[in-house]
């Protein structure tokens, strides 16, 4: 009896009777569940109520169990279902963890539920029409699982629902009618589903309580309904990516609450309503992409406006003197616009502005003096636009600026002194203005100045040694000024610079020593000087440099034949003083041009001396002339005369609708058949340059039809000049030529009438950004994502390397890789930027970007040019969105674009913020050697990514 008594004070006994039956059906719900990280490791029966354990909490009175809340602790399995048991239980929140299979019919057994929040799991199967039973539910939050089927008829039923989030889920069929039932709703939230193409049911206006509403991204079609000027208790409308049109009712100025109004990226046309004047609570205001015209109304621009983006439209008319009334207003951008008139006076005085992106309108007129009075302007950006008259002194002050371009305007006057040596400022574009005077000293308190573009203005003496002292430089182009003097010995200090473009000045002396000290010099531009000297042989051991130009001065010496060490694309010395022998590698006919117009040297090369002229053949001469011309004025005659004929052929021909034109594959449709298809149910898929279509052909086949328009007036193209359309003829056979596993399939090109059709194979997956980033992501676990960046590499190494010429895709995204039924990538879309860029003359927004948004290599931004290494960046942005499952520009990222995000985050918190939480962990180490890949590829300079052949081969590796 004793022995007993002492073994079970001892040790107390490993089963307490105690716990109650509550806490009993909890640890069957800890059974029923995988919990890899022990989070459950004080759920046990040594308790005897479950009210002290992890996420449990209990009425206070009662001590039953009111709220489960798990989230965040990685627990796998079905939903458990055993704690439906629990009577009072009020509330389950298992966000962020895999609660995967579908959600049982029996989950009404939850009677007293108010809230249920599953969001970010694994769920699949459709919603379960049950929910709407549980009486009480007031919160229901399943967004971020795979859902998919429709959203059941009984969701309109729901008596005390007040916030409904189904957001990124794979829901299709259309928005439901009966939603506007649901009389108690406050927000509702179906953002990022895959919906067949739906309108908006106008009686969601009955949601009179409403506060919040989000249906970006839900593919949804037709106008806004004037009945939303009922929810007057709207604070956030997001109704963006979507392909809405007709115009912006002006009912939405009804609400009394607004606060957010996000349309940008739809189809939204006609004027902005002018009523706009009663949203006086407005903060942020995005229409931006969409064919809005008309003016700004001045009452858009409230009192409490924080930030208004209506880049990519077609406004017009002036920037409202109201805008000056907000103490709120932070970032304006309103790029891409046909905007007008002078900025108003005020413009920053009252407000902290800090972005201002104005570029691509026709403002005139001065920068206002005030833009910075509150000190916060980082960006400046007002390229090509018409404003003139001088920098304001103030500007000189403003130390907080990061980016001033003002390239590209009617600048004039002297730049203040301290402008010039702004602290922040990494790219200070100057350029196409009238500029005068010099460099300041000043300048060498730009520590951060990264980019200094000055070229075509007037600015004179002589370059400042303080130039030296900037070691962030990486671009100095301030050619076609007046600067004189020398070459600034510290100049070769610059370890970073890569590009040095000083050509068409008055620059005299000699190239300064020690130039090897540039060791990222990739491009050197000296011509059209007065230098002197010699060459110094320094230059051939620069060990990236491949532009060299120093045509036109005076050099003399001979050519140092270290330059046979550079690998050279320009290779320019005519037109000096040089002497003495060519080194053997370039005494060669091709490098002729290279070398001609120096009297001294003196190869073998024809011409490349001066001829004694011979002046014998006198008369030989008049009759050649004679003969030149009279042949001169033949040929003229018969090319007019061509030309005309030529038209009115032509002008016969525009009549049919559709001309064949060229087809590169045996196909078995005509492209009547085509034609007849190009409707707006059809679409697929829009682009900046034009719309594709999916179109079922008679045989039952499927293409993809691209239909370029981009601005292009009726038979604008057919009446460009002949050699424009062959070259476009050319190219498009190029891209129709081409056959590798890894390229979609150009079959054919047609012309119709007000636009081309490009007809591509179809491919039923669509793209890998559609897919990526739909939440239908589940779909791409890590082994095929790995297998798509493989492919798109493939195929894009195919274009680089194996390609005659070598083709540059000029916009790689992911919406341009496009998958197969089993998921393998093609790429689609090369080239085709150029081609469009070419068609689409009068549409202006092609000819300023190659690339998306998001996709563009740094270099572009000042460079204009695009070369394989912009196609490689984009890649490495690609590769960037498959490792994070995020898209490039993402609201996460801030200022910063996905590149630089994901390189401060991998940095600052560990590569397992980066990657994308969905894919499967056991797979890290070869998700991080690709994210490595993805990196090198996004390089800032471009000499250091690697060539596409080889980012095959280290993915290969890394595999
Ligand atoms: C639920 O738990 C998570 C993580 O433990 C916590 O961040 C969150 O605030 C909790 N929610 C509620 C409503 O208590
Ligand atoms: C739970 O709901 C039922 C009705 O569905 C109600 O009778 C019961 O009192 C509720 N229990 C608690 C603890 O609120
Ligand atoms: C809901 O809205 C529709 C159309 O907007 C309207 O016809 C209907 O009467 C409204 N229903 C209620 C209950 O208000
Ligand atoms: C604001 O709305 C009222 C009606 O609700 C209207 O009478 C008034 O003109 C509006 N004000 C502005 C500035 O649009």
């Amino acid at each position: 009896m004793i022995l007993v008594f002492l073994l079970v004070f001892l040790n107390p006994p490993p089963y307490a009777f105690a716990l109650n039956q509550e806490g009993l059906y909890l640890l069957q719900v800890k059974q029923s569940l995988s919990d890899p990280t022990n989070a459950l490791s004080d759920w046990n029966n040594r308790d005897d109520t479950p009210c002290n354990w992890r996420g449990i909490s209990c009425n206070s009175l009662t001590r039953q169990v009111e709220s489960v809340n798990l989230s965040d602790s990685q627990l796998a399995g079905p939903f458990p279902l055993f704690l439906c048991r629990l009577p009072s239980l009020r509330s389950v929140l298992l966000v962020n963890n895999s609660i995967n299979s579908s959600l049982p019919v029996d989950i009404s057994a939850c009677r007293n539920l108010t809230t249920l929040d599953l969001s970010q799991n694994l769920l699949v199967g459709s919603l379960p029409h049950s929910l709407a039973a549980i009486p009480s539910l007031q919160n229901l939050i399943l967004s971020g699982n795979n859902f998919s089927g429709e959203i059941p008829a009984s969701f309109g039923q729901f008596q005390r629902l007040q916030y409904l989030n189904l957001a990124e889920n794979l829901l299709h069929g259309t928005i439901p009618v009966v939603l506007g039932n649901i009389s108690t709703l406050k927000e509702l939230d179906l953002a990022y589903n895959p919906f067949f193409p739906t309108h908006i049911p106008s009686e969601l206006g009955n949601l009179t309580n409403l506060e919040q509403l989000f249906l970006a991204g839900c593919n949804i079609v037709g106008q806004i309904p004037s009945s939303f000027g009922r929810l007057v208790y709207l604070q956030n409308l997001d109704l963006s990516l979507n392909r809405i049109t007709g115009s912006v009712p002006s009912s939405i100025s009804e609400s009394k609450s607004i606060e957010q109004i996000e349309l940008y990226n739809n189809s939204l046309s006609g004027e902005l309503p002018l009523n706009m004047g009663n949203l006086t609570t407005l903060k942020r205001f995005d229409a931006s992409m969409n064919e809005i015209t008309g003016a700004i109304p001045a009452g858009l621009c409230g009192l409490q406006l924080e930030s208004l983006n209506l880049y990519y439209n077609r406004l017009e008319g002036t920037l409202p003197e109201s805008i000056t009334r907000s103490e709120t207003l932070q970032e304006l951008k309103l790029f891409n616009n046909k905007l007008s008139g002078p900025l108003p006076s005020q413009l920053g005085a009252n407000s902290p502005l800090q972005r201002l992106d104005l570029s691509y309108n026709r403002f005139s007129g001065e920068i206002p003096g005030n833009l910075c009075a509150k000190g916060q302007l980082e960006d400046i950006i007002l390229i090509y636009n018409s404003f003139s008259g001088e920098v304001p002194e103030s500007l000189g002050r403003c130390t907080s600026l990061g980016r001033v371009r003002l390239k590209h305007n009617r600048f004039s006057g002297r730049i203040p002194d301290h402008f010039w040596g702004l602290p922040k400022v990494f790219l200070l574009e100057l350029a196409e203005n009238s500029f005068t005077g010099e460099i300041s000293k000043t300048i060498s308190s730009a520590h951060n100045l990264s980019i200094l573009s000055i070229s075509n203005n007037r600015l004179a003496g002589s370059l400042p040694d303080e130039i030296g002292s900037l070691e962030a430089l990486v671009e100095m182009s301030a050619s076609g000024n007046g600067f004189t003097g020398q070459i600034p010995r510290s100049l070769v200090e610059l370890s970073k610079l890569v590009k040095l473009d000083l050509s068409e000045n008055k620059i005299d002396g000699t190239i300064p020593e020690g130039v090897k000290g540039l060791m990222n010099l990739n491009e050197l531009n000296l011509a059209n000087n007065r230098l002197s000297g010699s060459i110094p042989s320094d230059i051939g051991s620069l060990p990236v440099l491949n532009y060299l130009d120093l045509s036109s001065n005076s050099f003399s010496g001979e050519v140092p034949i270290e330059l046979q060490n550079l690998k050279l694309n320009v290779l320019n010395l005519s037109n000096n003083q040089l002497s003495g022998e060519l080194p053997p590698l370039y005494a060669k006919q091709i490098y002729r041009n290279s070398f001609v117009g120096n009297p001294g040297l003196c190869a073998d090369l024809d011409g490349l001396c001066p001829k004694i002229s011979q002046s014998k053949n006198k008369n030989c001469v008049w009759i050649l002339t004679f003969i030149f011309v009279l042949s001169g004025l033949v040929l003229v005659f018969g090319v007019v005369w061509f030309y005309l004929k030529y038209r009115s052929f032509k002008r016969n021909k525009k009549r049919a609708t559709v001309t064949k034109w060229r087809s590169f594959h045996k196909i078995g449709f005509s492209e009547y058949e085509i034609a007849g298809c190009l409707k707006e149910e059809n679409v697929i898929g829009r682009g900046a340059s034009g719309k594709v279509y999916k179109v079922v052909l008679s045989n039952g086949e499927a293409v993809a039809v691209k239909k370029i328009s981009g601005g292009v007036k009726k038979g604008d193209f057919l009446n460009a000049a002949d050699t424009e359309r062959d070259e476009f003829e050319t190219e498009v056979e190029t891209l129709g030529k081409i056959r590798h596993k890894n390229i979609v399939r150009l079959w054919c090109c047609c012309n119709a009438g007000n636009g081309q059709l490009l007809v591509y194979e179809y491919m039923p997956n669509g793209s890998l950004g559609d897919l990526l980033h739909s939440s239908k992501a589940g779909l791409l676990d890590w082994p095929t994502r790995y297998k798509i960046a493989l492919d798109a590499a493939d195929g894009l190494s195919y274009l680089h390397h194996d390609c005659v010429p070598p083709i540059v895709h000029r916009d790689v995204k992911s919406n341009n890789i496009l998958l197969d039924g089993e998921l393998n990538a093609r790429v689609a879309d090369f080239g085709v930027a150029k081609i469009v860029k070419r068609v689409g003359k009068a549409a202006e927004s092609m000819s300023v970007i190659a690339g998306s948004y998001g996709y563009i290599a740094p270099e572009y931004a000042y460079t204009l040019r695009v070369n394989e290494k912009s196609d490689i960046y984009s890649f490495g942005v690609v590769i960037l969105e498959l490792v994070t499952g995020k898209p490039p520009t993402d609201p996460e990222f801030g200022e910063k674009d996905m590149v630089k995000w994901v390189c401060s985050t991998y940095n600052q918190k560990g590569v397992e913020q980066v990657i994308d939480p969905r894919l499967d962990s056991t797979y890290k180490e070869q998700i991080c050697r690709v994210l490595d890949i993805g990196i090198l590829c996004t390089s800032a300079l471009p000499i250091t990514r690697p060539s596409m052949r080889k980012v095959v081969k280290l993915l290969q590796e890394a595999g």
